[in-house]
């Protein structure tokens, strides 16, 4: 058996002015997964995310990325985020952004040049190659962000409200691409607040709220378990109870 892509184990995030953000927190995400984690906002799926990336202290537990100790450079190497805020450099342009992030993962430069082509080509940002962050639409950050998380063809690929604010067909095209990278067996941990999003991408599922696990379950399960006939109404309830 493989390590899980995830394993946290009474993972708890007291920020310093006293907020228990994650309260022993116990998951396990299976290596090869595209799972989903929602809740609403404040429920601390951000948080979970920062402390898995090793972005924040945590206060206490243990956080394994296929087995490695998520504070190893070996963790960090297997992870590609894309944060839930647009934090691009503004003085690189979108070759740069990929070539610098692919330096700083230690990828050699024709790799990275290589690569940052690939992703330009996938995004649909060759024509934007030498633009600058914010001459970008929002569309085309939201994008590059996503090209950025990939460039190391991390194995655990973790998307924090990827689609928020995006169009339609920017949407369907986001899916497409993130439902090949799960074909080709890259674990896939997403949040969105669109039920309807999850419920078509994610096969297996955890519901918090305040820091803790209400449920977590296959979709399929958790509408038997709340007798439900969509997502969004297993999300209703459970959120509810
Ligand atoms: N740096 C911080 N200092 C203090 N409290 C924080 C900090 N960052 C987050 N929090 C608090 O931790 C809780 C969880 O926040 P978090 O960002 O993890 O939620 P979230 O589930 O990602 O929400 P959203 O859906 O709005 O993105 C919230 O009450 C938030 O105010
Ligand atoms: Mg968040």
């Amino acid at each position: 058996m493989s390590a899980p892509a995830l394993q946290l184990t009474g993972l708890t995030k007291r920020y310093d002015d006293g907020l228990l953000a994650l309260d022993a927190f116990d998951l396990t995400v299976p290596a090869g997964a595209f799972f989903g984690l929602l809740g609403p906002n404040g429920a601390g799926k951000t948080t979970l995310i920062s402390a898995v990336c090793n972005l924040i202290r945590v206060t206490a537990g243990d956080v394994r990325i296929f087995g490695h100790e998520h504070t190893t450079r070996e963790a960090r190497r297997l992870i590609g985020l894309a944060e839930q805020d647009v934090n691009l450099d503004r003085f690189l342009d979108v070759e740069e952004t990929l070539l610098f992030h692919g330096g700083y993962y230690g990828m050699s430069r024709a790799d990275a040049r290589r690569r940052a082509r690939e992703m330009m080509d996938v995004f649909d940002l060759r024509a934007k190659a030498g633009v600058r962050a914010p001459q970008l639409s929002g569309g085309m950050r939201r994008r590059l962000l996503l090209a950025r998380a990939l460039m190391h063809e991390p194995r655990l690929v973790i998307l924090d409200e990827p689609t928020a604010g995006v169009d339609f067909e920017l949407r369907l095209e986001l899916w497409q691409y993130i439902r090949r990278l799960h074909g080709a067996g890259t674990t896939i941990l997403l949040t969105t607040h669109y039920l309807e999003e999850a419920e078509e991408l994610c096969e297996d599922i955890a519901l918090i709220r305040g820091g803790r696990l209400i449920a977590r379950d296959s979709a399929d399960n958790l509408r038997a378990e709340f007798a439900a006939s969509s997502l969004a109404e297993v999300y209703v309830k459970a959120m509810a109870a």
